[in-house]
């Protein structure tokens, strides 16, 4: 018996006794209460237990759930998704999209879990991601053009990540470039775009998106910086994890499948609009020094505008963190 068969029983938040445990998964009580015991180590799930009415996961879980995922994908992203894998545990979601796109995994391969245990972050950083609380999604798509036909592709599931919280009603969050997602200034989610292949001529990418839905307490002591979730966002009303999987996918099939021939320019004016820092003063750090500026949004390529003493501008991506000028 392993986790991802004894968590669905006890998701619910119900008690449930050993034996009726048991009895489903077809184990001892025994093998149950092991199980039970090793939750909080490995996944930091708290299980209470009560002699004579069993065991119950206060609150209950989240679980990602494949059916609801599946009906609630629109006519054109489920045609556009070669494969959904819902694994219970990776050591990171883009990591294995990449192993897979050698293996020849197909164009439209989307991979999430339950939990990351290394979760790749920008600049090296690590992702937090306990255990069936947040979002960890990770889509190959394969590109003809090479990378330089990609310039802004970030920026713009930027984009498709702000629309897809707002088709599920979570309050308008805000864009930090290059591609942080915000609300109230607190990081609410991140992009992490990897490349396989030959950056130029056909490439494939993994378009990699985090977002915290319900962090817990002690897995965000390991975050540092400002962060929030959309639980605190809507007060726990949204409409859980599948659902805001699916309206992730909605939108981020059919952007990977039309930017080669879209653009960013297509998507400059919403990513403008949706700009935390449009003409504040911030600090830009690269790794070989720091500038500062006011930010004036971006251009049609989605380099950060930047008006200096000596005039503006153009910052192009890559491993550099902006903030607003102290
Ligand atoms: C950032 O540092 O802002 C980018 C975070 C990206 C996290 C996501 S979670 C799904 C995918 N798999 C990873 O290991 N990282 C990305």
């Amino acid at each position: 018996m392993s986790r991802s068969t004894l968590l669905p029983l006890l998701a619910n938040g119900e008690f449930h006794s050993g034996q009726e445990l048991a009895d489903a998964l077809g184990v001892s009580r025994t093998a149950v209460w092991k199980q039970v015991n090793r939750l909080a180590a490995d996944s930091g799930i708290a299980v209470e237990t009560v002699k004579g009415r069993g065991y119950r996961i206060p609150g209950g879980l989240d679980l990602l759930d494949a059916d609801r995922i599946s009906a609630a994908l629109q006519a054109r992203p489920r045609s556009l998704l070669s494969r959904l894998d819902i694994l219970d545990s990776v050591d990171s979601t883009n990591a294995e999209v990449l192993r897979r796109a050698e293996q020849g995994g197909a164009c439209g391969l989307v991979c999430t879990a339950e939990q990351q245990t290394a979760g790749r972050g920008r600049r090296g950083r690590q992702w937090v991601s306990p255990y069936a609380s947040n979002l960890y999604v990770s889509l190959l798509w394969e590109f003809s053009q090479g990378a330089a036909a990609l310039e802004g592709l970030s920026l713009a599931v930027g984009v498709a990540v702000a629309r897809a919280l707002r088709a599920c009603h979570v309050p308008a969050v805000q864009l930090k470039w290059p591609n942080d997602v915000l609300y109230g200034g607190a990081k609410l989610g991140g992009i992490l775009l990897e490349m396989s292949g030959d950056a130029a001529g056909s490439c494939r990418v993994v378009i990699g998106v985090g977002l915290n839905v319900a962090m817990p307490q002690a897995a965000a002591r390991a975050i540092d910086q400002a962060w929030t979730d959309i639980a605190s966002i809507t007060g726990g009303e949204h409409p859980g994890r599948s659902l805001l999987l699916a309206a992730l996918l909605n939108e981020l099939l059919p952007l990977a499948a039309d930017f080669e021939q879209q653009g960013f320019i297509h998507w400059r004016d919403e990513w403008q609009a949706l700009d935390a820092f449009a003409g504040a003063p911030v600090v830009l750090t690269t790794g070989t020094g720091q500038l500062g500026g006011i930010a004036r949004g971006v251009d049609e390529r989605g380099a950060l505008q930047l008006e200096t003493t000596t005039g503006m501008q153009s910052v192009y991506g890559g491993e550099i963190s902006l903030r607003a000028a102290s």
